[in-house]
C-alpha cells in the first residue's frame, strides 16, 4: 500500500523524479505528475488504465501560470477565472507548444485549473512545473474524496498519497470552453453550477454526454460507476420490485424507507452542497456493503443538483 502523509517536501521529491503522487483537491483526489514530462504523464495513463484519447487537466496556481501555458484567454473565460478561481472549475484554452500532446490527447486545447486546496497550492508553488492530474481512481470507477479511497484502489501502484483531508466539494470541477462565437460552453457539469456561471457571463450552451464528442472525449456515458447494479427511479417502487434482494438505498431528504438493509442519506435536510460532498463516499460504501442492489433517485435538478444527477445518470446500471 502507499504511504499516506502530509509531507509536501517528500511529494515534491517524488514528482521531481518523474513519478506520480496522489494529491488532494477540493473536488476529488488527483493522480499527479509533471505535466511537462511525457514519460511521467504516460505513467498516469498506465496506472489509471486510462485510454490515451481521454485528456488530462493541468493544475496551476494563478492567472499568470494559466497564461504561461495557454495562447490566449477569451474575455468571458477571463471573467470566470476572476470570479471562480481558485475553485472547482477547469478552462479549456488553446495550448502552448510546451504542453505535450500526450496531456491533451492530441487536442489543441488544454484544460487548466487552479485548485482551491492549501496543501496542493503549497506543493505547486514549490515546483517549477504544473501538475497533470486526472481523478485518482481506476478508469470508469467512482472518484476518490479521501486518501483512503485512493489507497484502496491505487495503493499498490503508487508510493505516496498527500493527505489533505476529505475533499470539501466532493464532485469534479465544471469544465468550460468557448465556441466559435466566443460564447461559453459547458463540457462537464461540476462544482460550479450553471446558474452561478450564467450570473457572470449570461446564457451559456451545454455540450455534454456525447461519447463521440471530440471536444470532451472523456465524457463517456458509463463513468463513475459502482460495480453493483445501480437502479435509479422512484425509490419506494424500486424497493417493492426488488423485495427478494438485499437492498441498499442512497436517499436524499427527510424520508424513511422500510425493508432495506442499508440507507445512506446524502442530506437529510435536502442540502445539495452537502449531498455533492457525500455522493462518491456513499456510492463507494454501498458498493462495498453486503447488499445486492443500490437504489436511488435523482435529486432536484437545480444548482449542484444538476452535477449530482449527471453523475447518477453515468453510474446507472
Ligand atoms: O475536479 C477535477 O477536475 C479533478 C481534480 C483532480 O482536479 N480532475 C478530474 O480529472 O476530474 P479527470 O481526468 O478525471 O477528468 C477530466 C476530464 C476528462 O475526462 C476530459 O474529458 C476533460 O476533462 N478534458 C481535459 N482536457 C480536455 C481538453 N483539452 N478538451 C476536452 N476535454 C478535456
Ligand atoms: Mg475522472
Amino acid at each position: 500500500m502507499a504511504d499516506i502523509g502530509k509531507d509536501i517536501a517528500l511529494a515534491k521529491q517524488i514528482l521531481e523524479q518523474g513519478k506520480v503522487v496522489a494529491i488532494p483537491t477540493e473536488t476529488v483526489y488527483g493522480l499527479a505528475a509533471n505535466a511537462l514530462d511525457e514519460q511521467a504523464v504516460a505513467s498516469i495513463f498506465a496506472i489509471k488504465e486510462r485510454p490515451s484519447f481521454d485528456p488530462l487537466i493541468v493544475h496551476v496556481t494563478s492567472l499568470d501560470t494559466i497564461k504561461k501555458y495557454s495562447l490566449n484567454i477569451p474575455e468571458k473565460i477571463q471573467a470566470l477565472i476572476e470570479h471562480f478561481s481558485p475553485g472547482p472549475i477547469t478552462y479549456l484554452l488553446p495550448k502552448k507548444e510546451i504542453i505535450p500532446n500526450i496531456v491533451t490527447s492530441g487536442l489543441d486545447t488544454v484544460g487548466l485549473r487552479i485548485p482551491a486546496h492549501p496543501t496542493t497550492i503549497a506543493l505547486l508553488e514549490q515546483l517549477d512545473f504544473p501538475l497533470a492530474a486526472p481523478s485518482a481512481n481506476p478508469f470508469g470507477y467512482i472518484s476518490p474524496t479521501t486518501p483512503e479511497h485512493v489507497n484502496e484502489q491505487l495503493g499498490r501502484k503508487i508510493d505516496y498519497i498527500l493527505d489533505g483531508g476529505q475533499s470539501t466539494i466532493g464532485i469534479e470541477s465544471t469544465i468550460v470552453g468557448i465556441d466559435d462565437n466566443d460564447e461559453i460552453v459547458i463540457h462537464r457539469l461540476g462544482g460550479i453550477s450553471i446558474e452561478a456561471i450564467e450570473k457572470v457571463v449570461g446564457k451559456i450552451a451545454l455540450n455534454i454526454n456525447h461519447a463521440s464528442n471530440p471536444k470532451a472525449p472523456g465524457q463517456l456515458l458509463q463513468h463513475y460507476a459502482p460495480k453493483k447494479p445501480f437502479l435509479v427511479g422512484n425509490i419506494a417502487e424500486l424497493i417493492e420490485k426488488n423485495q427478494h434482494k438485499k437492498i441498499g438505498v442512497l436517499s436524499f431528504g427527510n424520508i424513511d424507507y422500510k425493508n432495506i438493509e442499508l440507507n445512506l442519506n446524502l442530506s437529510t435536510n435536502s442540502d445539495l452542497t452537502e449531498a455533492a460532498c457525500n455522493l462518491f463516499t456513499y456510492m463507494r460504501q454501498l458498493d462495498q456493503a453486503a447488499i445486492d442492489v443500490i437504489i436511488t433517485d435523482f435529486v432536484p435538478n437545480i444548482d449542484l443538483g444538476k452535477a449530482i444527477n449527471d453523475r447518477i445518470t453515468r453510474a446507472k446500471y
